[in-house]
């Protein structure tokens, strides 16, 4: 299903929106006049006007962290192709596949903004000396793909793309390419080998990442679309000044996807670590729906570890001084950002917080991410293919009444036998819920394991 905008929550926010900006505004369209009459494209001149070493070191100065999950340097990245060296073509992707269960960021950025996204793509491809470019597409996105269609005839009509861009010299086009609907597509090497017209079968890395060796073992730069629409907004306002927002390490805004059992769902955008995980759930999204209290959350994506209601977590952290400190929080105290979730033991990933209140049964939920990663799986790695299907079964038969005294034992002995045995990060992405479901809520996993099913039950056929 094609999710259309979510509703974002309205009212005393607090948010600081810079890429959702005009997100809501129900004047705001997404054809290129809207975007200009909007100031679109004038940090794009002022891009070209410039150095492209000058627009990374810009980038390495903001401290911008991938937006797509793992928070990877930006500068850093674009940093590793050495463009005095290097004799081959560079190409710029942008990660459209958006696949990670509990996020819907990116697309309403596609929706309402495509010529942000656009604008981020061309001067990241001249800062990188990139002539071609690619926006790879979730293959649901139908409508995604539409509007980026558009935009990009319109920016080629009014020479933003093409040839000799805006009388600059500067050589660029940019080309749509749908996937097909795997989540694996959005693996960056998957998405490579997709791009190339192969099977997404993830490559291994190290040694060699996309940056030395991508698209057509080019120096290849994969962004996600969240990270290359602040480059925009990096060139406007400068690296240092940047910097300035959000806190030491996690600079800049985040785009926060909150779903699942709150009153008000929806996307928000706010400064990095400016916001706690319980301010956003009570006051932005209005409490727990029902008026049920909280159960569990996972911060980042399905992938992430799940964090239970009424932990503790002693987070090591740098205050605003820069000494490290080390202090006691709950669940609900924690601050939004890349380092402190991290420290939680799970990850903010690509910001999709998925929450459950105290009527979900945990079994279920887990069975439910089970059947997801069982099905997904691109099942190049044995541990991987039969682990993901195993762990699967499992939880299904627990979930039916079928269990077994051992099964929670086993599925902890199957996740760890996953993780860190794989070629891509799915092996992970697939066993940490798991692992992390049945630690924090071992109770239920062994209850319902000790759960007989009656037997008139059994007698009826699965449907
Ligand atoms: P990663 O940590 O392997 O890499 C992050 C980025 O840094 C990549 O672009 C990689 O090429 C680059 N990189 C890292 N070390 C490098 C080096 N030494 N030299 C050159 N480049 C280097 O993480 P990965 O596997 O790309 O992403 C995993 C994350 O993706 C997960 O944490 C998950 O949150 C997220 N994810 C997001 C989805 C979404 O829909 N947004 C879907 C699935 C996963
Ligand atoms: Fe494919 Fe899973 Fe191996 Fe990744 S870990 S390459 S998804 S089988």
């Amino acid at each position: 299903v094609e999710m259309a905008e979510i509703g974002s929550a309205k009212g005393p926010t607090g948010e600081h929106r810079i890429i959702l900006r005009y997100a809501d505004e129900p004047d705001y369209t997404p054809d290129i006049d809207c975007y200009l009459r909007h100031g679109g494209y004038e940090q794009l001149r002022k891009a070209l006007s410039m150095d492209p070493a000058a627009i990374v070191a810009e980038v390495k100065a903001s401290g911008l962290r991938g937006r797509g999950g793992a928070g990877f340097p930006t500068g850093t990245k674009w940093g590793f192709i050495d463009h005095a060296k290097n004799r081959k073509p560079v190409y710029l992707l942008c990660n459209a596949d958006e696949s990670e269960p509990g996020t819907f960021k990116d697309r309403q950025i596609i929706y309402k903004d495509p010529h942000q996204l656009l604008e981020g793509m061309i001067i990241s491809s001249y800062a990188n000396h990139a002539h071609l470019a690619y926006i790879y597409i979730r293959g649901e996105m139908v409508r995604g793909a539409q509007i980026l269609e558009r935009a990009l005839a319109e920016a080629r009509a009014k020479n933003l793309l093409g040839a000799n861009i805006l009388g600059s010299g500067y050589d660029l086009d940019i080309f749509v390419f749908r996937g097909a609907g795997a989540y694996i597509c959005g693996e960056e090497t998957g998405l490579i080998e997709s791009l190339e017209g192969k099977r997404a079968y993830p490559r291994i890395k190290p040694p060699y990442f996309p940056a030395v060796l991508g698209l057509y073992l080019c120096p290849t730069i994969v962004n996600n679309v969240e990270t290359l629409c602040n480059v925009k907004h990096i060139v406007e306002m400068g690296g240092e000044a940047y910097a300035k927002i959000g806190t030491r390490n996690n600079t800049g805004t985040r785009i926060w996807c909150v779903s699942g059992d709150v009153r008000r769902p929806g996307y928000f955008e706010y400064d990095g670590g400016a916001i706690t995980l319980g301010k956003l759930l009570y006051e932005v999204c209005g409490g727990i729906r029902d008026g049920n209290r909280l159960k569990a959350v996972i911060p980042g994506g399905s992938s992430a570890k799940v964090l239970r209601a009424g932990e503790t977590y002693r987070i090591r952290r740098a205050n605003s001084e820069g000494t490290m400190e080390e202090i006691e929080m709950t669940l609900e105290d924690l601050p939004l950002d890349f380092d402190t979730i991290a420290a939680s033991g799970s990850m903010s990933g690509s910001g999709g917080i998925i929450v459950m209140d105290e009527t979900r049964d945990m079994v279920e939920c887990l069975n439910n991410l089970s059947a997801f990663y069982a099905h997904e799986s691109c099942g190049q790695c044995t541990p991987c293919r039969e682990g993901a299907l195993w762990m699967h079964k499992i939880l299904d038969r627990m979930a039916e009444g079928e269990g077994r005294p051992e099964d929670p034992q086993l599925l902890l002995d199957l996740s760890g036998q996953i993780a860190g045995r794989t070629i891509c990060a799915f092996g992970e992405a697939c066993s940490w819920p798991v692992e992390s479901f049945v630690a924090k809520f071992r109770e239920e996993f062994e209850a319902k394991a000790a759960q007989e099913r009656k037997e008139h039950e059994r007698l009826q056929p699965a449907c």
